[in-house]
């Protein structure tokens, strides 16, 4: 055991950010060094690295093509979460595990910003698979369990709602985008900043970690032409006339106020943090 922090997905939006934010106290791994689909890779790796914190960020993330391809998304949303546990315990790594918004789906009543304890209600394979692995990672004596949303960061490489959006702009004069869906799209920036914070509270547990206040994906693309001057016009649709395969939550806005008490910290806003990132990367 050393004080290496191991970081899967390491070339994912967020495993990078954490990566970034951690600078040589990382062990930063991609899919060649550990693979999801290969317990092999999997227990290889972690009793050579021994490190005392295994950070998940690797995942199955292609929501609409899991619809079709379900073994292989719960084999790494699920399984492979499940082999990480075992090994977890069995060496003593403190195991965070990083999960969803998509693990909810409808409300009934007056939309309230749902808490840790909120049943949850997954609809689609991803969501499914998410919440097994949640399940699974719940198993290591020493885990924490952060459910996010929307993320995006990383730069015009990555794929996200923002770099979407940006990307459509440069062809599209106008842009559909659903208006009946409510979260809070997340800057991977803030969210692992937050993750590295109740690390070293040694928190433990579920948490939920976004940006603060909320928004649907049409207000959010006007933002986001607002703020880079695009003049993209962008119509309103339900997520019926939108048409993708996969189910998602209509309102999945996450409380914060578990992250806020154990840290004492305020999460920004996603207007902040969308100004941010794209001062960032240069537009702004
Ligand atoms: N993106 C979102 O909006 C969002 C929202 C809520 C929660 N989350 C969760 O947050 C975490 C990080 O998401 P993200 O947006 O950073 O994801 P991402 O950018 O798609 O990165 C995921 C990483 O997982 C790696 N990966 C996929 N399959 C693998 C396999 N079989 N073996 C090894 N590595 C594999 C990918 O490797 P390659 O680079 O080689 O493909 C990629 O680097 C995930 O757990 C995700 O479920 C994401």
């Amino acid at each position: 055991m050393n004080s290496t922090i191991a970081i899967t997905g390491a070339a994912g939006q967020l495993g990078g950010e954490l990566a970034k934010q951690l600078g040589g106290a990382a062990a930063s791994l991609t899919r060649s060094q550990f693979d999801l689909s290969d317990d092999d890779s999997i227990r290889r790796v972690l009793a050579e690295l021994r490190p005392s914190v295994l950070i998940n960020c690797a995942a199955y993330t292609a929501v609409d093509m899991a619809e079709t391809d379900a073994d292989a998304c719960f084999r790494a949303n699920a399984k492979a979460v499940a082999t990480m546990a075992e090994l977890c315990h069995d060496l003593n790594i403190r195991f965070v595990q990083i999960s969803t918004d998509y693990v909810f789906d409808a409300y009934a009543g007056i939309p309230t910003p749902l808490s840790e304890e909120t049943p949850t209600s997954p609809q689609g394979i991803y969501a499914q698979s998410k919440l097994q692995g949640e399940l699974a990672a719940a198993t290591a004596p020493n885990h924490l369990i952060v459910r996010t949303c929307g993320l995006y960061g990383g730069g015009p490489t990555k794929r996200n709602f923002v770099e979407t959006m940006i990307r459509l702009s440069e062809s599209k004069p106008e842009l559909r985008v659903v208006n009946d869906q409510r979260c809070t799209p997340s800057y991977c920036r803030d969210v692992a900043t937050a993750v590295l914070r109740l690390i070293r509270q040694d928190a433990t547990g579920l948490y939920h970690v976004t940006n603060s206040e909320s928004v649907t994906w049409y207000d959010m693309a006007q933002e986001v032409f607002s703020l880079t001057r695009r003049s993209t016009h962008v119509h309103p649709i339900t997520t019926t006339e939108y048409g993708a395969p996969a189910p998602r939550p209509a309102y999945s806005v996450l409380s914060l106020n578990k992250y806020a008490q154990a840290t004492g910290q305020e999460m920004p806003t996603w207007r902040d943090a969308l100004q941010r990132y794209l001062a960032d990367r240069r537009f702004a």
